[in-house]
């Protein structure tokens, strides 16, 4: 069984980018607890940041076939990145959207998520901790 973690534009910066708001764990300490708690739920686990759409529906594109369920943080793609819900429609696989910040209590801009509709569930303003949680529910679901 493998899951998908999927990391949008400027989560590449975590770590050193608005740290009030995202906690200072780089994008690759978040990668590797994910890869412990994968390894923990015997689950496998690939891991892809881009900061350009295209790039992230090539990679849905390519890897949904073999793979179980999507964690996706979208970054600002999150509130307007159609082309991006479109191919995780596309999928026939269950989507987990994970924010670090609260999106619901920052600006009227980012309290919209274009993805929210078509995913089954969001988790929002519990840090890095949420990636875990996501983990841990598409594995026991899958
Ligand atoms: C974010 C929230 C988005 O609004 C923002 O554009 C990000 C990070 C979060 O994890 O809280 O890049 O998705």
């Amino acid at each position: 069984m493998k899951i998908l973690a999927i990391h949008g534009p400027n989560l590449n910066m975590l770590g050193s980018r608005q740290t009030e708001f995202y906690g200072d764990k780089t994008l690759e300490e978040i990668d590797s607890l994910l890869q412990e708690k994968a390894r923990e739920l015997k689950v496998e686990l690939e891991t892809f940041q881009s900061n350009h759409e295209g790039e992230l529906v090539d990679f849905i594109q390519k890897k949904a076939p073999q793979a179980s369920g999507i964690i996706i943080n979208p970054g600002a793609l999150t509130h307007y990145g159609l082309s991006l819900r479109d191919a995780l429609i596309d999928t026939p696989l269950p989507v987990i959207e994970v924010h670090l910040s609260n999106i619901h209590a920052r600006e009227e801009f980012r309290q919209k998520s274009v993805i929210a509709p078509i995913a089954q569930g969001q988790i929002s303003g519990l840090g890095w901790r949420g990636y875990i949680a996501a983990l841990e529910i598409l594995a026991a679901e899958a």
